[in-house]
């Protein structure tokens, strides 16, 4: 029977998709995480429709029978965070790249149909123009922007080499609920949706004038389901963001809005490997892919608002 593999199904972005996939009913869904930086809660409530393997990545021998005869698998497993990968380099390079060699492997040798990776934008480093679009040579910034290029480069070198169909996405900084606010590592949406909830002031590295393209999470689960089922994008790389550019002081000043508060950002020094500008061209997803974007910024955050308030409430 078909089945769909998630690895780091037990993380922000990757329990948002295996939640819609089980919601969708059809073919199994079975979870790989090794529960690092995922959480067994981001799953509660599926523990009857999904099949969860604590495993890691970089073990060939317990995740290639798992990996074994997928319909599709979603590569998801990842140590993210710009920050983390300069301050521990080693953690992330055996995870990000040793870990998606292993998976990319076994998905070769289990004859998997359909490979769909989370790439990053990070790839891109600072561009001369905005937006970025797929075709521009990448110039990573930080290990961590290398290593998600390096995962790209074995995806389509797996194409070629050994016929594996595997695609790349490149998320935009996604943001959500079930977005971890607690570590120093975390996405700054979710840090400062803490900082508001809480009434503090968050600190923003730099003039707060770098600007992201924040991605909401269904958006790119939509995406990737998308990207599970297009035809001939083997070895293809595509942008998966919003399409928009926002500065962290915009960001601030609407959580400020939509809360209606005052709480004056601090601001720090900036942060070494950031990117000053991040936009995504869509044009070649809408085209190959039917991406089609649904969550303004101002929407999103006001959703992951209502979750973030819930879930601190509830601690
Ligand atoms: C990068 C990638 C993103 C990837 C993510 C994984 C780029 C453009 N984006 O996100 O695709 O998914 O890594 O971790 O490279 N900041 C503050 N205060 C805080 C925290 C962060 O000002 O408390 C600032 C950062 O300095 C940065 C911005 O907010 O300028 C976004 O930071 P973060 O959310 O960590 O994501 P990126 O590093 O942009």
């Amino acid at each position: 029977m078909k089945r769909h593999v998630v690895t780091g199904g037990a993380g922000f972005i990757g329990s948002a998709l295996v939640r819609r996939l089980a919601a969708d009913g059809g073919a199994p869904v079975v979870v790989i995480d090794n529960l690092l930086t995922g959480k067994e809660r981001n799953l509660a409530g599926l523990e009857d429709r999904i099949e969860f393997h604590r495993i890691d990545i970089r073990d060939y021998d317990a995740i290639a029978p798992v990996i074994a005869g997928a319909d599709t698998l979603y590569h998801l497993a990842a140590i993210p965070s710009v920050p983390r990968s300069i301050e521990q380099p080693v953690p992330s390079h055996e995870v990000n790249v040793d870990g998606t060699f292993q998976v990319y492997r076994a998905a070769v040798e289990g004859k998997v149909r359909r490979v769909v990776y989370a790439a990053s934008s990070s790839a891109y480093g600072d561009t001369e123009t905005l937006p970025k679009v797929e075709s521009m040579a990448p110039r990573p910034l930080s290990p961590y922007a290398a290593q998600k290029l390096m995962g790209e480069y074995y995806a389509s070198v797996f194409h070629t080499c050994y016929g594996l169909d595997a695609v790349s996405l490149r998320f935009f900084n996604v943001y959500g609920p079930r977005q971890d606010p607690s570590s120093p590592y975390s996405g700054v949406i979710s840090i400062f949706l803490k900082c508001l909830i809480e009434r503090r002031s968050p600190t923003i590295f730099g003039d707060g004038e770098q600007s992201r393209d924040f991605t909401y999470v269904e958006d790119v689960v939509g995406l990737m389901l998308k990207a599970a089922r297009a035809e001939g994008v083997g070895g293809k790389v595509y942008n998966a963001g919003n399409g928009n550019r926002y500065t962290l002081n915009q960001v601030w000043e609407t959580l400020q809005r939509l809360e209606g508060v005052e709480i004056p950002a601090l601001y720090g020094p900036p942060r070494p490997g950031d990117v000053r500008h991040s936009q995504a061209d869509t044009t070649a997803a809408r085209r190959d892919l039917g991406h089609k974007p649904r969550f303004s910024l101002e929407e999103g955050l006001r959703r992951t608002l209502a979750w973030q308030r819930q879930e601190l409430g509830a601690v």
